[in-house]
Parts: C-alpha cells; sequence; structure tokens
C-alpha cells in the first residue's frame, strides 16, 4: 500500500457526514471522552481539551463552508473567555486551547477580538517560564502526589509552543520564541532519551534548576515509553521546527519519530505504552496513533530528503489507513466520535478503550493533510496530462 491514497477522499467525506450528525445532536459544549459511545463534557472551561471539537469544527468548515459548524466554533471560543478572564486556572495548555480556535477563526476571518484572546494566552504561557531552570512550568497543582508544581514540566508542552511562536511574529517581537526555545531546548536534553523514546514528566529543582526526579504520569512507569507522550514529542519538535529552521528539532523529531514506528505492532496502532508488559487486552491508544501520523505528514513536508520524505509520508499513510479500516465508527451511528480506541489515563483506569476528542481532532487533522496532497496530485496530473495533448 506503498503512498496510495485512494481510500482519503471517501474518509473525509464520512468523517464530514459524521461530524454533521454529531454536532447535531451533541448536548455538551466541550466534548472531551465517550462513555457508551456518548461524548460526555469536561464541565472545566480551563480544561487543556476544550479547543478541540471547536478546532475539529473549523478544519472541516475550512474545506467544506457548513455554516452549523462555524457557529458552533464561534460559541465555544467565547465560552473559553471566562478562563482567560478568571486567570487562576490557567496552565501551560492554552496553546492547544487557543492555537486551534482563536489563531484559526483570526486567520480565516480576521477578528480582532480574536488575535487578542490569542496573544493573551501567550502572554501567559510566556509568564510560566521559569528562569532558574530554562523550563515552562505544567501546572499551578498537580495530581502526582510526590512532585512539587513549582518544577514540574511535561513533553504534552511541546504541543503549546506555536502560541508563542506566532506571537513572536504578529508582535514583532522575539522574546516569545525565545521562550519557547529555550524551553524547547531544555525537553530535548532532559525529556528525549539516547535510544529517541520520551518521558512524560521531569520535575526540575525550581530555584536553580536540573533534574530532581521523573515521573511516569500518564504511562506505566517513569523507564517506560508513554505513546502519547512520544506523539506530542513527535509533533511539537516537528512544530518547532517549522517556525524556527533549527536542525536539531527536525532531528528530534525524526529520532523520536522513528522510535515510535519501531515500536509499532503489524497492524501500525500503538499500545498505550511501548514498554508496558503485553497480551491481548493490552489497550490501544489511537489518539496517540492520529497525532504521531499528523506530526510525520509535517515532518515529510518539512525535510528536504525525499527519501526521508517519503518514508515518514508512507508511515503516516499506513497508520491512517489502519485507523480507518480498524477504528473509525461510520457505520456506528451509536458512537458520537469518530475514533474508538483510545486511551486517557490508563494508570488510573480513566478513559479507556472509547472515543477521545484529541484522537478525532487529529485524525481529522492529518485526514485533511491527505486530502491536500491528493488535491495536488491529481492537479499535477491535469497539468501533466494538458502538457502533453
Ligand atoms: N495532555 C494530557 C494528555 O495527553 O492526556
Amino acid at each position: 500500500m506503498y503512498n496510495d491514497l485512494s481510500w482519503v477522499d471517501s474518509a473525509w467525506s464520512d468523517i464530514v457526514n459524521k461530524v454533521k450528525v454529531t454536532s447535531d445532536e451533541l448536548e455538551v459544549n466541550f466534548p472531551s471522552m465517550t462513555t457508551d459511545g456518548q461524548y460526555c463534557d469536561t464541565h472545566a472551561p480551563w480544561a487543556w481539551v476544550v479547543g478541540f471539537w471547536p478546532g475539529l469544527l473549523w478544519l472541516l468548515y475550512e474545506k467544506e463552508h457548513y455554516e452549523p459548524f462555524k457557529t458552533i466554533a464561534i460559541n465555544r471560543e467565547e465560552l473559553m473567555d471566562q478562563p482567560l478572564e478568571e486567570y487562576v486556572n490557567i496552565h501551560h495548555d492554552v496553546g492547544f486551547m487557543w492555537q486551534l480556535t482563536s489563531i484559526k477563526q483570526y486567520e480565516l476571518f480576521g477578528n480582532e477580538k480574536s488575535r487578542t484572546r490569542a496573544l493573551t494566552a501567550a502572554s501567559h504561557l510566556a509568564s510560566r517560564f521559569n528562569i532558574g531552570g530554562n523550563f515552562l512550568t505544567a501546572w499551578n497543582k498537580n495530581d502526582v502526589s510526590s512532585a512539587d508544581p513549582r518544577g514540574l514540566s511535561i513533553i504534552d508542552s511541546m504541543m503549546n509552543l506555536p502560541i508563542l511562536y506566532w506571537a513572536a511574529e504578529q508582535l514583532n517581537s522575539p522574546r516569545f520564541a525565545l521562550v519557547a526555545k529555550a524551553h524547547a531546548d531544555t525537553v530535548l536534553k532532559e525529556f528525549i532519551r539516547p535510544d529517541g523514546s520520551v518521558r512524560h514528566m521531569v520535575e526540575f529543582n525550581y530555584l536553580e534548576g536540573g533534574v530532581k526526579a521523573y515521573h511516569g504520569g500518564q504511562g506505566y512507569s517513569e523507564d517506560s515509553a508513554w505513546s502519547r507522550g512520544a506523539s506530542w514529542a513527535i509533533h511539537g519538535f516537528a512544530l518547532s521546527y517549522k517556525y524556527t529552521k533549527e536542525r536539531k528539532y527536525l532531528d528530534a523529531a525524526m529520532k523520536t519519530a522513528d522510535f515510535f514506528l519501531s515500536c509499532l505492532p503489524n497492524d501500525h496502532v500503538p499500545h498505550w505504552d511501548f514498554r508496558v508488559p503485553k497480551d491481548d487486552t493490552t489497550p490501544r491508544d489511537t489518539s496517540a496513533a492520529a497525532c504521531a501520523a499528523s506530526g510525520m505528514l509535517l515532518i515529510a513536508d518539512l525535510v528536504d530528503d525525499k527519501k526521508a520524505a517519503d518514508k515518514y509520508l508512507q508511515a503516516a499513510n499506513n497508520i491512517l489507513h489502519s485507523l480507518h479500516q480498524k477504528y473509525t465508527t461510520f457505520n456506528q451511528p451509536s458512537e458520537q466520535g469518530i475514533l474508538t480506541g483510545g486511551a486517557f489515563n490508563v494508570p488510573k483506569g480513566l478513559g479507556v478503550n472509547c472515543s477521545l476528542i484529541y484522537g478525532d481532532y487529529y485524525y481529522v487533522e492529518a485526514i485533511s493533510k491527505l486530502v491536500d496532497k491528493v488535491t495536488l496530485a491529481d492537479k499535477n496530473q491535469v497539468l501533466k496530462t494538458e502538457c502533453c495533448e
């Protein structure tokens, strides 16, 4: 199935039809994960996941111009003003929250209020930088009992850095990008192991810097390799390369991607942790698969070397095609999500074998990228035919 994208257009139509139904029947503002096929609300407008549903609707709106998607996306962005103004519950995941919503609306329609929201969020993120240890502090409090939140940073942060690069461009002030790069360099040094596997949580000495402890977080153990954490690293480093053009970030994206690919089972969909003892019942995590695949498509677009580009395109295609065949819900009207087989927090027994809104988001993002590739290939074919006629 080498780079055969013939399945992509029908996958896109299936997604659009599914989301038309889900968006019509969904009774919650901020879907997070499903129980018995129904999306539950986060009930916390400051939760890290709130941007994914409006973000997913924007991805579809961009190609389909279906007005109800736009209406819902704008409404959810407005509901997110409450946590932004309250400030106290704000954490490092403001990138996930306002990048996919406010920056998107600003890019599409030039809405100044959206631009201000995203700049405010970027400013809050920059203020979380700990100059003693050169890292972005994840949370104000945390649920890792032995960790001091003042020194805690997590790999997910790599996905939040683009809002800082964007703010630097918008304000023509490198200070935001300098914070992002300083943090990315710390992650490169302290989170990425020599074999390309990735730590979830590192606790730093919060005054003088330096590693104090490692924590397993949502992974199996502090020495293990949580697959969604790996996907945050792959995709996050690729994004840092996109904005900075610093080669070390692309190398880190490829190194973590190579580790990820070397651990995949035959069907290309990762288990929730690459180092957990496995049997036939070990949960997969389709959200890790989707986020990593979308990140690999970005690597394929950014890397100069054609052989490497083909390798990551093929790997992403394998993952996404397998998700499409085995984990999509298009023939299951009782399921509101798009992808089954997500794993939120296996150590705590939360959200296992369900749909996760970020799994759905990155799946749609990745398929949208493949649709663009198919469209481009079709256009080139037409041009080639016209030239030869
Ligand atoms: N950012 C939390 C998670 O990936 O579940």
